[in-house]
C-alpha cells in the first residue's frame, strides 16, 4: 500500500504517493498523459513508459537550460498538446525541474504531475512547486513556483540508481531531521544501514517522513519569505563547495551541514555532542564530513551568488539537533567565521 501525503496551498492541492511500482498507474490517468522523460530513465525503464507519447529530456545538469525547454515546447506543438492535456515529468530533479517549468509556461500552463526517480528527487526536488532552469551556469535563475497535481515517489525506480547518486539524496534526508526532528535523526541512527541497502520498509518510512517535513514547511511559506529558508540548512556553504569542487549536490550539502553545525557550536548555540551526532550520521551514510576547503574561494562564491540579498546572508543555524533558526549574518562577518572554521 502506498503512503499518501497531501500538500495544500491556496492555489492547489497536490497528492504525493510513496510506494513501489507506482508508475504502472500511468495507464489509468485521464486524459492519457504525454510524458517528459529523462533520457537515461527511459533507457533503463522504457517498458513502463514507451506506450505513451513522450518527449525525452537529455540527462545531466548541463541540459537544465532554456534551450532544452524551447525544444520541448516545439515537441509539444508537434504532439498537439493543448490546455486540456496532462503532462507527466519523469526523472530526477533535473527532469522534473525542466518538465515542471515547460508545463507551467507552455500555453500559459498545462496540468502536470511528476514521477520522481531519484532519492533526491523524491524527498526534495519534486516537492514544493519550484520549477526552473539554470542560466549561464547560474543555478535555477529562471523559474516559477507552481504546484504539480500529483507526485509519485516510485521506490522501485531507485534500484537502478548509481550508488553515489542514491547516497547524495541521503544528505537531504538528514537535513530534514537536523532542522525539524530529533526523533527522525534517532530513527536514522538506528536504521542507516537498512536505508543504504534500500530496505523497502525503511525506505518507505524515510521518504514519507522527509516529504512530510518538506510539505509542512512549504504549506507554511510557499514563496520563501521566512520558514522555507530553513530548507537551505547546509546549502549556503554547500552551493559554494559544489561550484568550487564539482562534487555532487548532496555531498556538498553534507559538508555544508557539518560546517554550519560547527559554526552553530562556535557561536554558542549548538552543544558539541549535537555536532558529533550529525557528523557521525553523515559519515555512516558514506557522505563526506571532512574535506580540505579553501575558505577564501568559498567566500568568493558566496559573495558572487546572484541570489543573495545585498550584503546580508540568511544563514541557517541549529540550536539543537532537530531545531533550526535563521540568523542574518553580514558578509564580512561570514568571511571571518569561515577563516576561523576552516
Ligand atoms: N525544485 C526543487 O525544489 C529542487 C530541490 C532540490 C534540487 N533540485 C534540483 O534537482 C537537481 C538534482 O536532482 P538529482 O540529484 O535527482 O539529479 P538528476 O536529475 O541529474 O539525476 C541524477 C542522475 O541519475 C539519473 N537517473 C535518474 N533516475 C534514475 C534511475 N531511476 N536509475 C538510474 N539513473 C537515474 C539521471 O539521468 C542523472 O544522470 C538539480 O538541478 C537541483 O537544482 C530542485
Ligand atoms: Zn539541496
Amino acid at each position: 500500500m502506498a503512503q499518501r501525503i497531501k500538500l495544500t496551498t491556496p492555489q492547489a492541492e497536490t497528492e504525493i504517493s510513496v510506494g513501489e511500482n507506482l508508475s504502472a498507474g500511468l495507464r489509468h490517468l485521464e486524459p492519457l498523459p504525454v510524458l517528459l522523460v529523462d533520457e537515461r530513465v527511459m533507457l533503463l525503464h522504457g517498458k513502463l513508459f514507451d506506450t505513451f507519447p513522450a518527449v525525452l529530456i537529455p540527462s545531466g545538469e548541463q541540459h537544465k537550460t532554456l534551450q532544452t525547454v524551447e525544444r520541448i515546447y516545439r515537441e509539444l506543438v508537434r504532439l498537439e498538446v493543448d490546455r486540456s492535456s496532462l503532462l507527466v515529468g519523469i526523472g530526477g530533479g533535473v527532469a522534473t525541474d525542466v518538465a515542471g517549468f515547460a508545463a507551467s509556461t507552455y500555453m500559459r500552463g498545462v496540468r502536470f504531475g511528476f514521477i520522481a526517480s531519484t532519492l533526491l528527487g523524491q524527498v526534495d526536488a519534486s516537492i514544493g512547486g519550484k520549477n526552473g532552469v539554470d542560466l549561464d551556469g547560474y543555478k535555477n535563475m529562471v523559474g516559477v513556483i507552481r504546484q504539480p497535481a500529483f507526485v509519485w515517489c516510485d521506490l522501485s525506480l531507485l534500484t537502478t540508481l548509481a550508488r553515489r547518486e542514491y547516497v547524495t539524496g541521503i544528505a537531504e534526508v538528514i537535513k530534514y531531521g537536523a532542522i525539524r526532528s530529533r526523533e527522525f535523526l534517532g530513527y536514522l541512527e538506528d536504521r542507516i544501514e537498512n536505508l543504504l541497502t534500500l530496505d523497502n520498509q525503511v525506505l518507505t518510512e524515510v521518504v514519507t517522513r522527509s516529504v512530510s517535513v518538506k510539505v509542512d514547511i512549504v504549506q507554511q511559506d510557499e514563496f520563501e519569505s521566512g520558514t522555507r529558508r530553513l530548507l537551505n540548512f547546509g546549502h549556503t556553504l554547500g552551493h559554494a563547495v559544489e561550484r568550487e569542487y564539482g562534487v555532487l549536490h548532496g555531498e556538498a550539502v553534507a559538508l555544508g551541514m557539518v560546517l554550519a553545525a560547527r559554526l552553530s557550536h562556535a557561536l554558542g548555540f549548538l552543544p558539541a555532542d549535537g555536532v558529533s551526532l550529525l557528523e557521525s550520521l553523515i559519515a555512516r551514510s558514506g557522505l563526506p564530513v571532512d574535506r580540505k576547503i579553501d575558505p577564501g574561494q568559498i567566500y568568493e562564491h558566496i559573495r558572487k551568488d546572484k541570489k543573495k540579498s545585498g550584503d546580508i546572508i540568511h544563514f541557517v543555524l541549529l540550536d539543537r539537533p532537530g531545531n533550526a533558526f535563521i540568523r542574518e549574518i553580514p558578509l564580512d562577518e561570514l568571511k571571518q567565521m569561515l577563516h576561523d572554521l576552516c
